[in-house]
């Protein structure tokens, strides 16, 4: 079982890292969007907020249905870390749902559904000596 190494996880829940999410459309086209609304539930959980996004959420139906792999990348200063990851769950209810949507209506955003992601692999591609290489 994969699981997020603390460097990775503390990034991900980190306000100020900057995050972006890649997926892959039906004709195979590569699409990236920012998630500032994302981060870790747990050591083996990602969650995206789904707020603005419409062809990422397709791209996203699309990689659950298909079993197929997302990226997110997380990077601050010289830290960037890629964690690939497969779909597991959208929610528009229950109790996770509810406790994000709260959080998300306290920044003014309306949160539409709740991305879960299964973390599958994780990746340092920060500007060092260990760059490209797969950390869990
Ligand atoms: C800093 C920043 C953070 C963002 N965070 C989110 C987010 O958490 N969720 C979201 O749906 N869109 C977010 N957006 C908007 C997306 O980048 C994107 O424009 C929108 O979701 C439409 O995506 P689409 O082209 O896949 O339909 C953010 C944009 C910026 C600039």
């Amino acid at each position: 079982m994969v699981k997020l190494p603390e460097e990775v996880f503390a990034l991900l829940n980190d306000q100020k890292a900057a995050k972006v999410l890649g997926t892959r459309s039906s004709n195979n086209d590569v699409h990236i969007i920012n998630v500032g609304g994302s981060g870790a539930i747990d050591h083996e959980t990602l969650f995206v907020g789904e707020i603005f996004m419409r062809k990422t959420s397709d791209n996203l139906k699309l990689a659950q249905k298909e079993k197929s792999k997302v990226a997110l990348l997380v990077s601050q200063g010289f830290k960037s870390y890629e964690v690939k990851a497969s779909v597991k769950d959208y929610q528009t209810s229950g109790p996770v749902f509810d406790k994000m949507a709260a959080v998300f209506k306290s920044m003014k955003f309306d949160l539409k559904g709740l991305w879960l992601l299964h973390v599958e692999e994780v990746w340092n591609e920060s500007p060092t000596f260990d760059a490209g290489k797969k950390m869990a």
